[in-house]
């Protein structure tokens, strides 16, 4: 009977979904947190299966101790920087991920922070809360429109192209992007301009990042990098924190060298750098760009049943390794 291990609790569906295949057992760990590198190996050990999310790592070492019966390692996300892909392909262990279900929702939380950031949604928030609000003013809290602006979209993967796209149509926005594979056609179709790096910093009003989490992007907004915004951009993160240098950044908001922020993602997540938290020129969200409940349950559909294929002996589509 093969063993399921899940290393955090998931959405109800996933274990209706497993239910449905009475000859297997799920193992998971009693309490509902992210696990330490050795409960990890503990709970892993032994099983035909390791479902995982992003705050596990998933490296060489573990993989090579679970390899002689762990078919797949089928993760609760998109990205998949926290596993090392290479080991595992040695390995012959196969790696799932969960895209396309999660695009739109991801995309509706980066314009989400575009639009908290232009309009300074939090500090209206707080203001109207502590019961600072005596009345409309032709001064208060003004900002900046987002209709029009020029958005520099870097990484141009599915969620990247869906927030160029929204600027696009929904907002007249002009679009630079930058890529390491760029898509001409998508470009043409969209009137999406591709530039390199420098210049899509220095000409955009508001940089949002959807890179994935590689060597190459790590630190990709580095103090060079951050140095060429102009003082009114917005720079907003909802793939990966170490694409930024969050100190730099940190240091650059409280100096003014940029308007504003939004991130959802976090350089040590879920530590937040240094005096991050208390700039009123940001906005932070705890790592929620897929979190809808359409997205959640699609989610598990494709991570479980990665799971079930896999260990039936057939294919799946959402396989990257
Ligand atoms: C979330 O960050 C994901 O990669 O799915
Ligand atoms: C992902 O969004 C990429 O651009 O590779």
């Amino acid at each position: 009977m093969p063993t399921i291990a899940i290393t955090r609790r998931l959405p109800s569906r996933a274990y209706e979904l497993l239910r449905q295949c009475s000859d297997l057992t799920i193992r998971e760990h009693t309490e509902d947190r992210c696990l330490q590198p050795r409960e990890l190996h503990q709970l892993a050990m032994g099983a035909d299966a390791l479902v995982c999310t992003l705050a596990d790592r998933i490296d060489s070492q573990l993989l090579k101790s679970v390899s002689p019966t762990v078919r797949i390692v089928s993760q609760y996300a998109v990205g998949t920087n926290n596993i090392d892909l290479e080991a595992a392909r040695t390995l012959g262990i196969r790696v799932a991920n969960t895209p396309d279900v999660l695009t739109d929702a991801t995309a509706e939380l980066a314009i989400t922070l575009m639009l908290a950031c232009s309009r300074r949604v939090i500090e209206g928030d707080h203001l109207v809360r502590a019961g600072q609000f005596d009345g409309w003013s032709p001064t208060l809290l003004l900002g900046q429109r987002l209709s029009g602006r020029t958005v520099g979209i870097v990484g141009t993967g599915r969620i990247g192209r869906r927030t160029a796209e929204i600027l696009r149509y929904g907002f007249d926005c002009r679009i630079l992007a930058w890529s390491r594979t760029p898509r001409a056609s998508w470009a043409h179709q969209h009137s999406v301009k591709y530039v390199a790096l420098p210049e899509l910093l220095a000409s955009s009003d508001i940089v949002s990042l959807h890179c994935a989490l590689t060597d190459e992007t790590h630190h990709l907004l580095d103090i060079d990098a951050l140095e060429r915004l102009q003082p009114h951009a917005i720079v907003v993160n909802t793939s990966r924190g170490p694409v930024i240098d969050e100190v730099e950044l940190v240091r650059r908001l409280r100096s003014r060298q940029i308007l504003a922020a939004g991130l959802d993602v976090y350089e040590f997540e879920p530590q937040l750098a240094a005096g991050l938290a208390d700039l009123d020129n940001v906005v932070l969200l705890p790592h929620v760009g897929s979190a809808t409940n359409d997205a959640r349950s699609a989610m598990v559909d494709l991570c479980i049943g990665a799971v079930l294929r896999v260990l039936a002996g057939k294919d799946a589509p959402n396989l990257v390794v």
